[in-house]
C-alpha cells in the first residue's frame, strides 16, 4: 500500500508519500481499499499537532474516505469483501487503503459516488447535529452562516433551506457570495467588503438572525453575536481563523440568547444511536436531492500537498477530493 505519512507534526511539508507493508485487519476491523478521500480542517490542524487529538507518531493523516471492503477481520459481521462503505475514522484516510472498526462503516446505496461519500459524513453530520439538535432551527425562522462557502458551511446551507429557514450566507469574497446564492442562500454578506452588522440589521429588519452558525471565530464572532435576534442560538462550531473568541455575556443577557456548543465527533461517541439516526435521515435527503456535497476539485491522492495549500489559502467553495485511480 501507499500513504501520506505524518512522522513529525511540522505541516504539509513535512508529510511523505510512502510504500508501507499491506494492513491486516484485527478483530472487528476491515480493510477498506480507499477510492476518495476528502479533506476537513482539522486535517490542517492534526498535521501541524494544533488540533486537540494527537495521534501517536508516526500516522497517516485522512479523517474521511469512500471505498471498497477488501477483507474482514474475525468477529465481524454485516460486512463482506466487494461491499462500498464510507467511514470517519479520524486518521488513515490520505492512503491507498485503511482499516475500520466495523461500527465506523456506513454501508453505501447502490449507486452512491465515492466522491461525494467522501465528502459527506463530517460537513453533513456536523451541519445537522448543530442546526436542528442542537438550535432546533424551525421554517420560516433566519439563519446567518459564516465561513458559508467552506465545507461545513455549504452543508449547513443546504441544511437550513432543507429545514425551510432563510439563509444569509457570509463569506470573504464575492465570487464565494455568488456560489453561496447558487447553493441556495437568500442572501449574502461579503465579510472583507462590508460591515456585518449594518447588513445583517438591514436583511432583517432590524431584527437580527436567529441563529448564527460559526465554524470561523476570530473577530466576526463578537459583531454577528451583537447581532443576533431576541431568544437568539449562537451556534460555536469552529476557529477556522485561528483565534478563539471571547465574547461578552451581557450580550447574551441582553438578547435571551444562548451560546451553544456544537462538537459532532463527540455526539457520535455519547449518542450513537442519535448519530446512526441522524446519518439514516440525512442519506434519505440525499437520496431525495435535497442536500449534494458541492465539490470544488477532484485531485490524485498525490496531489495532496496542492489540496492543503488550497484549502489553507482560503481558496475552496465546499470540499476537496483526493482519489486513487
Ligand atoms: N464542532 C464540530 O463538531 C466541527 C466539525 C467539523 C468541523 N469543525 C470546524 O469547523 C471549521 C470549518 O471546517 P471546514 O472543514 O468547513 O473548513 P473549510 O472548508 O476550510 O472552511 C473554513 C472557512 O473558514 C473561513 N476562514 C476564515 N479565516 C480562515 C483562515 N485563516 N484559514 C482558513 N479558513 C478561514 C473561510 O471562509 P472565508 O474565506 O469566506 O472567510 C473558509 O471557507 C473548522 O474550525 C473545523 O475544525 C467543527
Amino acid at each position: 500500500m501507499k500513504a501520506w505519512l505524518c512522522e513529525n507534526p511540522t505541516g504539509v511539508e513535512a508529510l511523505q508519500w510512502k510504500e508501507l507493508p499491506q494492513l491486516q485487519p484485527g478483530p472487528g476491523q476491515l480493510r477498506v481499499s480507499i477510492r476518495a478521500a476528502s479533506l476537513n480542517f482539522p486535517d490542517l490542524l492534526i498535521i501541524q499537532n494544533k488540533y486537540q487529538m494527537k495521534p501517536p507518531l508516526p500516522f497517516v493523516p485522512g479523517t474521511e474516505f469512500a471505498g471498497v471492503v477488501e477483507a474482514v477481520g474475525d468477529g465481524v459481521k454485516g460486512f463482506k469483501p466487494g461491499d462500498t462503505v464510507a467511514a470517519f475514522t479520524g486518521t488513515g484516510g490520505f492512503a491507498t487503503e485503511a482499516l475500520v472498526p466495523a461500527p465506523l462503516a456506513l454501508p453505501l446505496p447502490a449507486g452512491f459516488p465515492f466522491e461525494d461519500a467522501a465528502a459527506f459524513i463530517c460537513t453533513y453530520a456536523t451541519s445537522h447535529h448543530a442546526l436542528i439538535d442542537r438550535a432546533a432551527l424551525q421554517a420560516g425562522e433566519t439563519v446567518l452562516i459564516l465561513g458559508a462557502a467552506g465545507g461545513v458551511g455549504t452543508a449547513a446551507i443546504q441544511i437550513a433551506k432543507a429545514a425551510g429557514a432563510r439563509v444569509i450566507a457570509a463569506a470573504s469574497t464575492d465570487a464565494k457570495c455568488l456560489r453561496c446564492r447558487e447553493l441556495g442562500a437568500d442572501a449574502t454578506i461579503n465579510y472583507t467588503t462590508g460591515s456585518l452588522r449594518d447588513e445583517l440589521k438591514a436583511l432583517t429588519e432590524g431584527r437580527g438572525p436567529d441563529v448564527i452558525y460559526d465554524p470561523v471565530g476570530g473577530d466576526l464572532a463578537e459583531a454577528a453575536f451583537r447581532s443576533i435576534a431576541w431568544r437568539g442560538r449562537y451556534l460555536v462550531v469552529g476557529f477556522a481563523q485561528g483565534q478563539i473568541p471571547a465574547l461578552p455575556l451581557n450580550l447574551a443577557l441582553l438578547k435571551g440568547a444562548s451560546l451553544v456548543g456544537v462538537f459532532w465527533g463527540e455526539f457520535a461517541k455519547r449518542e450513537p444511536q442519535r448519530n446512526a439516526d441522524m446519518m439514516k435521515t440525512l442519506g434519505h435527503w440525499y437520496a431525495q436531492g435535497k442536500i449534494k456535497p458541492v465539490i470544488d476539485q477532484v485531485l490524485p491522492m498525490e496531489d495532496l500537498p496542492l489540496a492543503f495549500s488550497r484549502m489553507s489559502g482560503r481558496a475552496v467553495v465546499g470540499k476537496l477530493v483526493v482519489v486513487n485511480q
